[in-house]
């Protein structure tokens, strides 16, 4: 019955990729490389004595709504933190979210109708593509180098298209997939192509305050004099997921529209997880936190590019991330990862992300595959790619 109930987005396959992982790292036997986790062994033990103070001293507020743009003071703490990285945020630029994934999802509501097309890289995010598919939108994959996306082709597309795009969605630090850092020149040229043809830029930000080693690249937003770029924020990569915070800075006229949106999706998020966060910031636990994910994922990267050296070396290349959660690997001979994964978890139990979940319709990356480091334990990292040496023979 209800099958012909559905509406049509929802008639189709939908993308079950991002499902799929979170139940693929929740099997004990498993090593899994697949959800961007982080180590739960890293939260610091803080975070339960000052849950406590938040419920001892703001019980009224922490467990009440919130305004829906959210807590002013927390606005006010985040505008600060960006302008501390030279970008020029006010509170009323900022709307809190229940995790950047919301952000995203609040900004296809208001910039996308069925049809639309949006630009991406090529690979990028399984769930901003998915998100832009729930949407009806057409996504337009311009392909990156090691240096961040081919200008050029993403020129050539808007000089030549009768379309007119409605933003270019990028994570220029630490990518999700590839843990690749966009050159500054590249940063620049971004913006005065999206000048030129006036067309916004949602930078997504997750991972770009988690550098292990290498020199500090400035944020688009932070170039941006033009109000052309939209930043996404989250707390989960450098705090924790489970408290559920992001945010959107951008252009006030745009942080109206998201509160209206807002409204008629959570209302508002978890005051009680914005009042932590607050508290964390006042102690200086958000930076301890940070230092603490830095310190451990430089680690963890270490030791899984050393065992790819080990097991991988001359038949397949990565990515040497200089922070973030993942590394890319391409094999170099003719597979398809994604037709593997069954084999991988079921007969090896070790999981990866497939290199075509992060390009459109899986049309791409057919010998890659994602590898996130930051949950198995460096003895199951080392393991887990010799498991993976023998998934691909090699
Ligand atoms: C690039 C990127 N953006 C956004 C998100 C979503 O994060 P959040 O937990 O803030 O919704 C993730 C999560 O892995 C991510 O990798």
């Amino acid at each position: 019955m209800y099958n012909n109930l559905l509406a049509l987005r929802a008639k189709g396959t939908p993308n079950m990729d991002l499902a799929d992982l979170f139940k693929l790292a929740e099997q004990p036997d498993v090593i899994s490389f697949a959800g961007g986790f982080p180590d739960p062994d890293w939260f610091i033990e803080e975070i339960e004595e000052i849950t406590m103070d938040v419920l001892r001293n703001y019980k009224d507020i922490a467990l009440q709504y919130s305004p829906v743009a959210g807590l002013s003071t927390l606005r006010k703490y985040i505008s600060e933190r960006m302008r501390k990285q030279n970008m020029n945020i006010n509170p009323s630029n900022v709307l809190i979210s229940s995790g950047s994934l919301q952000g995203l999802d609040l900004l296809c509501k208001i910039f996308l109708d069925p049809d639309d097309y949006v630009i991406i890289e090529a690979p990028t995010y399984l769930g901003a593509i998915s998100t832009f598919e729930s949407y009806e939108a057409n996504t337009v994959a311009i392909p990156c180098d090691e240096h961040g996306i081919i200008i050029e082709q993403l020129d050539e597309f808007l000089q030549n298209t009768k379309i007119k795009p409605k933003f270019i969605y990028v994570i220029p630090t630490f990518q999700n997939p590839s843990g690749r850092v966009w050159s500054l020149e590249r940063r620049k040229a971004l913006l005065e192509i999206c000048d030129k043809y006036q067309l916004p830029i949602i930078e997504d930000n997750a991972y770009g305050e988690l550098r292990c080693s290498g020199m500090e690249v400035p944020t688009i937003k932070s170039l941006d004099s033009k109000e052309l770029v939209i930043y996404l924020g989250t707390f989960s990569k450098i705090f924790c997921p489970g408290i559920r915070l992001g945010w959107v800075a951008g252009p006030e006229e745009i942080i109206e529209k998201l509160i209206l949106f807002k409204q008629n999706s959570d209302q508002t998020s978890s005051s009680l997880s914005q009042l932590l966060v607050l508290e964390a910031g006042k102690k200086g636990l958000i930076e301890k936190q940070i230092n603490i994910n830095i310190e451990n994922l430089k680690l963890k990267r270490d030791v899984t590019i050393n065992t790819l050296e080990k097991h991988f070396s001359g038949k397949a290349k990565w990515v040497v991330s200089e922070g973030g959660y993942y590394t890319w690997v391409e094999i170099d001979k003719k597979i398809n990862t994604y037709d593997l994964l069954k084999k991988a978890v079921g007969d090896y139990k070790v999981a990866y992300v497939a290199g075509p979940s992060f390009f459109p319709n899986k049309n791409g990356g057919e010998n890659c595959l994602r590898l996130c480091y930051s949950l198995p334990k460096p003895t199951k990292l080392e393991e887990g790619i010799k498991r993976l040496a023998k998934v691909f023979s090699i």
